[in-house]
């Protein structure tokens, strides 16, 4: 028997997270191979890596099991096309279409956002990957958030360099225009005394920082998670976070998610 349809109000974002075990269980697997179209099988058998080949497989499975919940639509029919800049959206069925979503996946995590209409951004990061958080801001952030890290001692700067870092990606992402958008011409400001995040956009961006609702829900370590959503003359959306189960299975049936010929990514 199939799973009630759950409603999403017009004013709510819901994130789904899983996290992704050690190991993906075999059955999960071949239930989320079978929703894969022709395309995206081809990209899932690119991976060189198993345990990339497994987070997109996870990903895939969860923006389809994800969007399932809030429409009559079984998960292996969802198609999806991408915008100019590479961003995904429902194309099918058109009906469903008013769902929008934004993915983000990371060692160990992966995100869906999901809300109705609105666009929408999600940045998952896992805060231990290795590299100088000082350099990769001089070379990216805006001069205003770098003084900020600056003026910061050393313990405190990995953690704000994540926030900045997780805001900056969801805002591109939420915009669909990725790396289009220069990472220096816009800037967070975080305030530990104020739960508001404001955002200071250059005029060359042609955009409205009052539009966006930024938000940073709090997520088990090692991970940091930011959320855009543009609710425009809205009243602020109401941001759920949801668990999406994925159970590991039995050591000799579950397919590894680690492949120990890599040790890590590198923040670059
Ligand atoms: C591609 C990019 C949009 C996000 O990349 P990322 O942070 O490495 O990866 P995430 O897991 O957060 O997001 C990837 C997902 O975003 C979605 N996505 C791709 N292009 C997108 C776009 N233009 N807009 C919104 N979402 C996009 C896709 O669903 C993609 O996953 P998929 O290919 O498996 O479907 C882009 O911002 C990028 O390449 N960033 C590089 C990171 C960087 O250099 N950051 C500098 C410090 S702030």
């Amino acid at each position: 028997m199939s799973e009630p349809i759950e409603v999403l109000p017009a004013g709510e974002c819901h994130v789904w997270l899983a996290r992704a075990p050690v190991v993906l269980p075999v059955n999960l697997v071949r239930c989320y191979e079978a929703w894969l179209t022709d395309d995206e099988w081809a990209r899932y058998q690119s991976f060189r890596f198993e345990r990339h080949r497994h987070l997109y497989l996870l990903t895939r499975g969860v923006v389809r099991a994800t969007l399932s919940r809030y429409a009559d639509v079984a998960p292996g029919e969802w198609r999806f096309a991408v915008g100019s800049h590479g961003k995904p959206y429902v194309a099918l069925p058109a009906e469903a279409g008013r769902l929008s979503f934004n993915l983000s996946n990371t060692d160990g995590l992966v995100a869906c956002a999901v809300a109705r209409e609105v666009a929408v951004g999600v940045d998952v990061e896992n805060v231990m990957r290795p590299g100088d958080p000082m350099s990769i801001a001089a070379q990216f952030f805006s001069p205003r958030e770098v003084r900020d890290l600056s003026a910061l001692p050393w313990s405190r700067q990995r953690e704000r360099f994540f926030a900045y870092w997780t805001l900056k990606e969801a805002y591109i992402k939420a915009r669909g225009l990725g790396l289009a958008i220069p990472l220096n011409q816009f800037s967070f400001l975080l305030d530990e005394e104020k739960p508001e995040i404001g955002l200071l956009i250059d005029e060359g961006l042609s955009d409205d920082p009052c539009s966006w609702q930024c938000r940073r829900p709090s997520v088990a370590p090692p991970h940091a998670l930011a959320l855009l959503v543009r609710r425009g003359l809205r009243a602020d959306f109401v941001v759920r976070l949801r668990e999406h189960e994925v159970h590991s299975g039995e050591a000799e049936e579950a397919q590894p998610m680690i492949d120990q010929s890599r040790a890590g990514t590198s923040l670059g």
